[in-house]
């Protein structure tokens, strides 16, 4: 069984990535947050500084793609082969309305002819491997079987699914019916994605499901950086691992960041975070409250007092 870490905008960039593979086992595949190329055919510093070969040691790094144009994709394709990467992932399940409304993300799901052209393209002539990260359609479920007739078509190293449509965002209830009843159409290796938060529910959800390989987890791992491993049988979070981690990435960002961007990237892990301890709720609002570092400091300082919960993960309505 392989566990992927999902690419999260504002949270799994290169410190985090790099922090997270030096002190965590159990990832096979780091995702990096989409890139975008422009249509002048241009990544930002930023952008190049996420595909970085040089910041990704020790660990595999897919880079991940949102484009509506097959030349702009190809185009960054291209430049990722040239870098030594063997994989690419086409975004096209990002549900926020201004990628949508540009067709990227899942608003290539709105049409299938004009998604047909576009890996008709892309599948004839790319230089390396395109993996897929979609969901389950655009308005309903129901879309899924056509969504994946037409993918069966094209050579898609690797299929990943985030089991909602794009009108659900991320809310209300995930669907694994209806992934699961696709699974035996599917020519392609089929990755789940969805609301997995903790080992335990990790567990019990491939016990149900045998014949699925491959889990990719997002908020799980950024509230518990120990699930993969523990899914995989290995030891679970301990607290004093949990401090160092926080710690490291807190000196990593102030050694890379303005003082008010450290605080928004700490106040982002620390509410992950906050969710592995135990009543936590008031913490959890002070971290995510902090207005200054030193508030932040004070609020971690409260939570690693903190007992762990059983089953440490992230917590939704937290
Ligand atoms: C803050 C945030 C940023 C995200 N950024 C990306 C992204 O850049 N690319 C992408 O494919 N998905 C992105 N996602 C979606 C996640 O990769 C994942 O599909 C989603 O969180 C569901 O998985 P989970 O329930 O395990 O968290 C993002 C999700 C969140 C919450």
């Amino acid at each position: 069984m392989q566990i992927y870490f999902a690419p999260l905008q504002g949270i799994t960039d290169v410190p985090f990535r790099q922090i997270h593979a030096d002190l965590f086992s159990g990832i096979s595949k780091y995702f990096t947050p989409f890139i975008s190329p422009t249509r002048n055919y241009n990544l930002t510093n930023h952008e190049l500084s996420e595909v970085d070969p040089g910041n990704a040691h020790g660990f595999t790094l897919v880079p991940q793609i949102i484009a509506s144009r097959p030349e702009l994709f190809l185009w960054a394709a291209d430049q990722l082969a040239e870098m030594g990467y063997t994989e690419v992932n086409l975004n096209m399940g990002c549900p926020s309305g201004t990628v949508t409304a540009k067709g990227k993300g899942a608003g290539m799901l709105t049409s299938l002819s004009g998604l047909k052209c576009f890996l008709d393209e892309v599948y004839s002539h790319t230089p390396i491997r395109v993996s897929v990260k979609t969901r389950l359609g655009w308005q309903n479920p129901e879309e899924f079987p056509d969504l994946l007739e037409l993918l069966n078509d094209y050579p898609v190293s690797e299929l990943i699914v985030h089991s909602r449509t794009r009108s659900q965002f991320y809310k209300g209830e995930t669907n694994p019916e209806a992934f699961f009843s696709a699974l035996p159409h599917c020519r392609m290796p089929l990755v789940y994605n969805g609301d997995l938060f903790t080992p335990g529910q990790c567990i019990e959800f491939m016990k149900a499901n045998p014949g699925l390989k491959t889990l990719m987890i997002g908020r799980g791992l950024a509230a518990n950086p120990a699930l993969a491993r523990t899914v995989l049988g290995g030891a679970p979070l301990s607290r004093t691992e949990l401090h160092a981690y926080h710690d490291r990435l807190y000196n990593a960002y102030t050694q890379t960041f303005s003082s008010n961007a450290v605080l928004g990237r700490m106040r982002e892990v620390g509410k992950h975070l906050a969710c592995c301890f135990d009543d936590a709720g008031k913490v959890r609002k002070k971290i995510r409250k902090a207005s200054s570092l030193s508030a932040y400091e004070a609020a971690a300082a409260q939570l690693f007092e903190l007992p762990l919960r059983d089953d440490p993960g992230f917590l939704p309505d937290s």
